[in-house]
């Protein structure tokens, strides 16, 4: 069977094709970007993007995202119109968000699926649609900083009173 990831076509073996997405991206396709945590959806490390949605990759099969797009961490500055980083990449960088590092492309994903949905969230917005996404090294508070930031690039009018 075919699927999208990040823009281009793959073919993915049928003896996978029910198998969790996560494993699909990082093993035949060495898109090693997207993290196993708790395989059982509730630490968001596997997040990615299916036609835009944040979706945890470990409870998703080849088959729930035919016909859909798929992007992860590697394809996620592509999504952004002539930028080498996603803001949202950017500003985590600003903030030197990560510690250890390894729940942060989750992090990313999600809080970019939640800044195209909402270009002006609140800190209980944020905390809300973050909850998901866990962070062993408590990262939260930058997380939120980082988030407001790339909202204020990303919609400087919405964000125009947070400012
Ligand atoms: S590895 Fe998928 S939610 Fe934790
Ligand atoms: S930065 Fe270490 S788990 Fe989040």
């Amino acid at each position: 069977m075919d699927i999208t990831v990040n823009g281009r076509s793959w073919q993915v073996d049928d003896t996978v094709a029910d198998s969790p997405l996560l494993w699909v991206l990082r093993d035949e396709l060495g898109l090693v970007g997207t993290k196993f945590g708790c395989g059982v959806g509730t630490c968001g490390a596997c997040t990615v993007h299916v036609d835009g949605e944040a979706v945890r990759s470990c409870q998703t099969t080849p088959t729930d995202v035919a016909g859909q797009d798929v992007t992860t961490i590697e394809g996620l500055a592509g999504t952004a119109p002539n930028a080498n980083l996603h803001p949202v990449q950017q500003a985590w960088i600003d903030h030197s968000v990560p510690q250890c590092g390894y729940c942060q492309a989750g992090q990313i994903m999600s809080a970019a699926a939640l800044l195209a949905e909402n270009p002006a969230p609140s800190d209980r917005d944020i905390d809300r649609d973050m909850s998901g996404n866990l962070c062993r090294c408590g990262t939260y508070a930058r997380i939120r900083s980082a988030i407001k930031q790339a909202a204020r690039n990303i919609s400087p009018s919405a964000n125009q009173d947070a400012s």
